[in-house]
């Protein structure tokens, strides 16, 4: 059974649709591992519900993102990771997750890439006035939201009420996350 690690900051709408798609048995996977850099983050209590461990720390208690990123990897390395899924963490991964992990870190962006990347991609998409909006995941790099992407869907939406559409873009992104982990660990 491979082991997930999910990265939030958030809610963790996205953690909770990946660690009830491995509690049934939709995704062959386990998600061993919750890693979240904002104590008070919903998404902690969205892990503990599931019994799913959480690594939560502050990076300004590091003097450096290196620092922390260490801390993550030896966790990593020590419950056996096979793949990260970042989740609406809202950080750029950095040099040394990258030289431990790359290549097994994906990440999901509400957005058609590289349309909209960045913190605030629906409400830019919403006020730009597209008519297609989406989701996307893809691998991570050293870049925003760059990296080779993996897959994505189209979400079309010419209504007015923002709420209503990002009600639609996380609908469609729990369902990709779902398919495409699943794609990813065959
Ligand atoms: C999701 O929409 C995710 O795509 C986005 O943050 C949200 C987190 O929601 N990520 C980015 O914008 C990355 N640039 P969640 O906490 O409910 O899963």
């Amino acid at each position: 059974m491979k082991r997930l690690a999910v990265f939030a900051s958030g809610s963790g709408s996205n953690f909770e649709a990946i660690a009830e798609g491995c509690k049934s048995g939709v995704i062959a996977a386990e998600v061993a591992l919750c890693v979240c850099d904002k104590a008070g983050a919903y998404v902690i209590q969205r892990a503990e519900k599931f019994g799913i461990p959480t690594l939560v720390f502050n990076p300004k208690d590091f003097g450096t993102k290196r620092e922390f990123e260490k801390m993550i990897a030896n966790r990593m390395d020590a419950e056996n990771i096979d793949l990260v899924c970042l989740a609406g963490y809202m950080r750029i991964i950095g040099d040394e997750l990258l030289e431990r992990y790359g290549g097994k870190i994906i990440n999901i962006h509400p957005a058609l890439l590289p349309a909209f990347p960045g913190a605030h991609a629906i409400k830019d998409a919403f006020e730009y006035g597209v008519k297609v909006y989406g989701v996307t995941i893809h691998e991570v790099d050293a870049t925003l939201d760059g990296g080779k992407i993996i897959s994505q869907v189209a979400v079309p939406y010419e209504g007015d009420d923002i709420d209503e559409l990002e009600a639609m873009i996380h609908r469609a992104e729990h369902k990709l996350y779902v398919e495409t982990i699943n794609k990813i660990i065959g």
